[in-house]
């Protein structure tokens, strides 16, 4: 099992060169620090232990703004990213010939931090992240950061965040990698100058349905991915032409949009914000990873509790017709989570799906919360304590 151990001790330590006012007061063995530089809204004296200010029973996926973020930087002469710093949450700069904002030179990721009962800080799975930023990077022409110093500055951003974590059974510190290309260019090349930066926001359900069923639409007119493109990676630039066709299903009422795949409009792809899965009897299949299609941690993860749970996974090619005689259909992904559909528009034709306690979406839910907040045994080495 991976086991890390990360104290907000060595966090200040490691951090002495921090490049903000940062006071750090000690009283009777407790750690406390203050920032001169916070807004009226976040400047508090508070202990380690302490939470922030907010009602954590009205968050929502909506951006609430954290004390520090991670930055690190890297230029064409440099052999890869140096030890980056925390520094105060806050505004960028950037030139506006930046190549993230002239050709959509960037990656993200999403991760969660979790509070459990015993006070425990666990990470699911970063090094998959990190994995995957990697290989996006190469897609992208951009240098990555090292498995190692993507997971040390998530665990130190987690950490300088710590009371951002919502009490245990009332969301999660949603963490957000960046590689970003920041140095200027105007012809068509890659970035002279990268920047990788995490930053984090407290967040509970992605879907303003909360943790109800899903109604999803079948696009017709938009593809999300095409062959030899970069649908499996996670670019910035997959997710900005995702909004049309987002914005039109959600003002019809619908959650989010299926996606079709981009050759014959004719097998299921993913959804905007997660794969997609569909249970018929005991079988659990989902649409095979071939270039198009996001490999999902939670996806990953997901297949294999189904298997150890005695169900039958098939990663293959959906037909959409399929989908539709399914018994049930769930979403997997980082911010939904394991997220019921109760319906599904393909054309005129609307198809509910079961969403019952005793489905099969909840039971694997339930076992992939089970080893996030410890409650059963992680014996695959997926959680990473960082307190
Ligand atoms: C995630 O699940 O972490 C994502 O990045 C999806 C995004 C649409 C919020």
């Amino acid at each position: 099992m991976m086991k890390t151990s990360f104290s907000l001790r060595k966090f200040i330590q490691s951090s002495s060169n921090i490049s903000l006012p940062l006071k750090f007061l000690k009283l009777e063995s407790q750690h406390f620090y203050t920032s001169q530089a916070a807004s009226p809204a976040y400047s508090q004296v508070c202990s380690d232990d302490d939470y922030a200010d907010i009602d954590w029973d009205t968050i929502g996926f909506g951006l609430t703004p954290t004390d520090y973020m991670y930055v690190t930087k890297t230029s064409q002469q440099d052999d890869g990213f140096t030890e980056g710093q925390l520094k105060r949450y806050g505004n960028i700069e950037l030139s506006p010939s930046a190549g993230v904002l002239n050709y959509g030179q960037g990656l993200f990721e999403g991760m969660k931090a979790i509070r459990r009962e015993d006070g425990q800080i666990v990470l699911f799975r970063p090094d998959e992240n990190a994995l995957r930023m990697k290989v996006g990077a190469e897609r992208m022409c951009m240098p990555s950061p090292t498995t190692t110093q993507f997971i040390d500055a998530v665990k130190q951003t987690t950490l300088a965040n710590k009371r951002w974590i919502p009490p245990p059974g009332k969301g999660s510190l949603y963490m957000r990698p960046m590689l970003l290309g920041t140095g200027p260019i105007l012809g068509l090349g890659p970035a002279p100058e990268y920047m990788f930066l995490v930053y984090a926001s407290p967040v509970r359900n992605y879907f303003k349905e909360g943790s109800a069923p899903l109604s999803l639409n079948v696009e017709q007119e938009f593809d999300r991915a095409s062959r030899g493109g970069t649908g499996g990676i996670k670019t910035i630039s997959n997710y900005g032409p995702a909004l049309r066709p987002l914005v039109r299903a959600k003002s019809k009422g619908f959650s989010d949009v299926l996606y079709l795949d981009s050759v014959d409009r004719k097998y299921v792809e993913e959804v905007s914000s997660c794969n997609i899965f569909m249970v018929k009897g005991n079988t659990i299949s989902t649409p095979s990873i071939k270039g198009t299609i996001l490999p999902g941690v939670t996806r990953k993860s997901i297949i294999e509790i189904a298997r150890d749970l005695g169900y039958n996974v098939e990663e293959r090619p959906v037909p959409v017709e399929e989908l539709l005689e399914a018994d049930e259909v769930f979403g997997t992904g980082t911010a939904v989570g394991v997220a019921p559909v109760g319906n599904i528009t393909h054309h005129s034709r609307r198809v509910e799906y079961r969403t019952d306690d005793n489905s099969v979406s909840k039971r694997l839910l339930s076992t992939y919360m089970a080893i996030q907040n410890g409650l059963v045994e992680d014996k695959k080495g997926w959680i990473v304590e960082l307190s």
